[in-house]
């Protein structure tokens, strides 16, 4: 008899990585991951509509693989998708130039046309910022009167306005951010469909709309430059010429649409796990009456946050020439699937993994940023958003708690935390 590829997507063990469901119930999905990482690490999974690839759930291996860019290359498929999306990319020829796309010398050149913006001591420049952000926040949550889905009220629109004031994009134009981000990050979630046929067709129009809006941006930015990091990147040259118009394009769509969903379902992640972990949020509490967001305590508890929420789930990797890992043979051309939430709860790295703890001394051996030459470049931005909020938030409460189930999105490339009701009483 053979079993109909829905069902067989619900509960094959290729299906875990690749169907947006499987990511709705992460205590199920980390169970079985837990139970791969330990009898077949690397795992081939052939699924209908996609060509072979294997899953690396190590530690070791997602650490090796994106550390070894000379010959684990990412492409313009470096985003794990059905052969038919790839077949019309290449047809349409508009094919993705960002970061996240680009290898070797040109993602090197590329990369250093914003780097300085993301250094420590130029991001520690706009702590203030983020400051007023963070409260004005806090303070958001305080009007709603006790009771909110802090994903959608606060988490969202908290890390939206940061990444766009970073930006310059002024706050009116906020909420068509939101809406292109999540198109092209939780198409596949029916909740963020929007009125497209199809989570591709959802993408493209994101994508489209976004270059509209950006190519007014630029002309803008030209004309009358700023100290924003639009200005940055319209003006922004490599090898000693302007970058290219598809290159600055997907500069400007990976930034905002990198910079905000992830921290956002960090933030909002690492909140359900503290709700469901009172004693945590007990000692987390304690540690933050100190105060201030560079307090080793909130520091901690972000990296945690990040570490157990795991955001980005996956960026994939082409060999350059045939390879062996762990006694599997990838040939020239292969693909592997870097699994972060795996690496990130290797029992070989992590004293127990499955324990959510916001003191974890190992928690910043966390990849959910990656490693190598695409390593998060805003992950010093991110860290930063979180602690801040925490750092703000606890002083003032007298209590929170869950007023309902969360509610997880459905994606195997960006996910986490959309809905998280919650009550709550300030000092
Ligand atoms: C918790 C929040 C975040 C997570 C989990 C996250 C995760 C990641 C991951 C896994 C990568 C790929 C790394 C690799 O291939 O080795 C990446 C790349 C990137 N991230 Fe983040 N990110 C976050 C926040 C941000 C923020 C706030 C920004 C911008 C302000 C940002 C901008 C980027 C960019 C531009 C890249 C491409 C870098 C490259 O390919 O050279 N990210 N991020």
């Amino acid at each position: 008899m053979t079993v109909p590829t829905e069902v067989r997507e619900h509960t094959d063990a290729g299906g875990l990585f690749h169907v947006g469901r499987r990511w709705t119930d992460m205590d199920d999905w980390h169970a079985r991951v837990a139970e791969i990482r330990r009898d077949e690490p690397v795992l081939r999974v052939d699924a209908a509509g996609f060509s072979p690839f294997w899953v690396l759930t190590r530690h070791d291996d997602v650490f090796a693989v994106s550390r070894d860019a000379a010959h684990w290359k990412n492409t313009a498929l470096s985003v794990l998708g059905p052969d038919i999306a790839a077949r019309e990319m290449e047809a349409s020829g508009f094919v993705p130039r960002s970061l996240v796309h680009l290898d070797d010398h040109e993602h090197t050149a590329h990369r250093q046309v914003t780097n300085d913006w993301f250094k420590p001591a130029v991001v520690k420049h706009r702590q203030p910022r983020i400051d007023e952000i963070a409260d004005h926040f806090v303070e958001r949550m305080r009007e709603l009167g006790g009771e909110c889905d802090f994903a959608t009220d606060i988490a969202q629109p908290y890390t939206l306005r940061v990444i766009m004031d970073i930006y310059g994009v002024p706050e009116s134009d906020e909420p068509l951010m939101m809406d292109l981000t999540q198109g092209v990050f939780g198409a596949n979630d029916p909740e963020f469909l929007g009125e497209a046929a199809d989570p591709q067709a959802r993408v493209m129009q994101s994508v489209m709309s976004f270059i509209q809006y950006f190519n007014g941006i630029t002309a803008d930015r030209r004309a009358c430059p700023a100290d924003d990091l639009a200005t940055v990147i319209a003006n922004g040259e490599v090898d000693g010429c302007p970058m290219g118009d598809a290159e600055r394009l997907w500069y400007y769509i990976i930034v905002a649409t990198a910079g905000h969903d992830t921290t956002s379902f960090a933030l909002a992640g690492g909140m359900e796990a503290l709700l469901a972990h009172p004693d945590q949020l007990e000692v987390l509490r304690d540690g933050s009456r100190a105060g201030g967001s560079a307090d080793a305590s909130v520091v901690r508890a972000a990296d945690e946050f990040v570490r157990w929420t795991t955001p980005v789930r996956h960026f994939m990797r082409y060999a350059t020439a045939p390879a062996t890992i762990r006694g599997v043979d990838i040939p020239e051309g292969g693909r592997v699937m870097l699994s972060y939430p795996s690496a990130n709860r290797d029992e070989d790295v992590f004293a127990d993994p499955g324990r959510f703890d916001v003191t974890r001394p190992d928690a910043d051996k966390l990849l959910s940023f990656g490693v190598g030459t695409h390593f998060c470049l805003g992950s010093q931005f991110a860290r930063r958003e979180i602690r801040t909020f925490l750092a703000k938030l606890l002083p003032e409460l007298a209590e929170i708690e869950a007023a309902g189930p969360a509610a997880w999105s459905e994606s195997h490339f960006v996910s986490g935390v959309k809905h998280l009701p919650i009550r709550y009483r300030f000092r």
